[in-house]
């Protein structure tokens, strides 16, 4: 199939190697001149995993091009993806510009019968929007006709930044909404060859499916925060506690991991975005409500326990491990990581960051009064403790016995739990994790 895929972000760009990789010819538009030049050269101006080998392979057999140009490449397509950024307003809502604003540019070009189909999260009821932005266009200059065979599919992805090849070439589910069975089924040979349950639904039902999913997960997250608050006070340990109720399969293992809190692109976006979508709605979500409540309050809490035992942070050096929102990603978008940094700052200390692969990105956002180091070692040497705020494993491969002398005071406070096995009191440390003792 022809297939323009619009946005190469994450999404964007993960989906459009993913589907010619399938065997689909794929044009990739995006504003960005750029991000197109870079893309073009066979560079990816993000870190994840595998991507730049798939390109590389996918220019190289010439199943994949790059353009600003949307009209150069929409002759024949027979599906247009929308994958652009729906970031959220400062009201917390949904900002949907870049999508009405390529619906436009769509219905401008388009002379041939197509699907429009829509990745990116948008509030349920703005795919018929698109859809009827597109044929507006489209009969604003004469194409009334074809306007009607213009469909409209919702298609939500559910991949996660690190391991984005890995979730779209094995997909837990295939979410595909329409209006008719011709749309469901082009958007099903669209994945053929991929594993992965079909839900061939209405558009609203694969709208909502994408924020009910982000929302559960955010959901477990903020109850084992919770939890881990409960076992600090009684002296319980919340990675027990989590590894014993995940066994049960009813609940399962994954997203019980206590910690800062969750951050990214997504969660908070999307947890706030249903919030509101229910209040618009005429109904007060109480639990989301808590559920972002408890992610803020998480970074207050970690960062009471630091002032608890330093007293004052002013003028103490902190060293600060990672600045990704999580490991694996140089995505520092709504990262826990960059707000307890700043904060800390703000109160005086003195930071010294360091993370693998987000520094680049986080250099223009953070005061100058922040040294950057060449190494996680070099960020602690001298510190009157180490904060722990992105779980990359790189960080549990260091010397714990080099640490141990590099830094004036032995103290951890551990915001993801990365180092809760290692045994850090033995080697001299004072640890703290979150809801454990480590
Ligand atoms: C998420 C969804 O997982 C994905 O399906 C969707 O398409 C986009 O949003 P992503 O934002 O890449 O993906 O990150 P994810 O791995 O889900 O983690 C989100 C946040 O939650 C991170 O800040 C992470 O550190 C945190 N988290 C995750 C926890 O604090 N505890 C956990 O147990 C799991």
């Amino acid at each position: 199939m022809n297939i323009v895929v619009i946005g190469t972000g994450y999404v964007g760009l993960v989906s459009g190697l993913g589907y010619a990789k399938l065997g689909h010819r794929v044009a990739c538009v995006d504003v960005d001149v750029a991000k197109i030049a870079a893309l073009d050269l066979g560079e990816v101006p993000f870190y994840e995993p595998g991507l730049r080998d798939l390109l590389r392979e996918m220019q190289e057999q010439g199943r994949i091009v790059f353009t600003t140009d949307l009209y150069s490449v929409a002759d024949g397509a027979e599906i247009f993806l929308i994958a652009v950024g729906t970031p959220p307003t400062a009201f917390g809502e949904v900002d949907l510009r870049a999508v009405f604003h390529v619906a436009d540019d769509i219905g401008k070009c388009l002379d041939h019968e197509a699907i429009v189909a829509i990745k990116s999260t948008v509030p349920v009821g703005t795919n018929r929007k698109v859809l009827d932005c597109v044929r507006e266009k489209m009969i604003a200059i004469g194409r009334e006709n074809v306007s009607r065979c213009i469909q409209v599919a919702s298609v939500p992805e559910f991949l996660s930044e690190g391991k984005a090849l890995e979730d779209f070439f094995a997909p837990h589910r295939i979410v595909i909404g329409a209006e008719n069975y011709t749309t469901h089924d082009v958007m099903g040979r669209l994945h053929a060859g991929l594993p992965g349950t079909r839900i061939c639904t209405t558009l609203e039902n694969a709208e909502l499916i994408k924020y009910a999913a982000n929302a559960f997960l955010a959901t477990k997250i903020s109850f084992i925060n919770e939890m881990a608050c409960i076992a600090e006070r009684v002296g319980a340990d919340i990675q027990t506690v989590a590894h014993a109720i995940g066994l049960d399969p009813r609940i399962g293992p994954s997203f019980l991991k206590a910690g800062i809190g969750y951050g990214g692109s997504c969660f908070p976006k999307d947890v706030s975005a249903l919030h509101q979508l229910a209040g618009l709605n005429g109904y007060d979500f109480k639990l989301l409500g808590a559920v972002i409540e408890v992610n803020n309050h998480q970074r207050d809490w970690f960062l009471r326990k630091i002032e608890n035992r330093l007293g004052s942070v002013r003028g103490r050096k902190i060293a600060a491990w990672g600045l990704a929102f999580k490991g694996g990603t140089d995505d520092i978008r709504e990262s826990a990581a960059l707000d307890i940094i700043q904060r800390l700052c703000a109160r005086g200390a003195e930071i010294s960051v360091y993370d693998p692969f987000a520094m680049t990105r986080a250099h223009g956002l953070l005061s100058d009064d922040i040294v950057f180091a060449p190494t996680a070692m070099d960020a602690a040497e001298g510190a009157d403790a180490l904060v722990v705020l992105t779980d990359w494993q790189e960080f549990r491969d260091v010397s714990f016995s080099t640490l141990r002398e590099r830094m004036v005071n032995p103290l951890i406070f551990d915001g993801r739990n990365l180092l809760a096995d290692m045994h850090l009191s033995g080697l001299g440390f004072q640890y703290e994790g979150v809801g454990t003792s480590g």
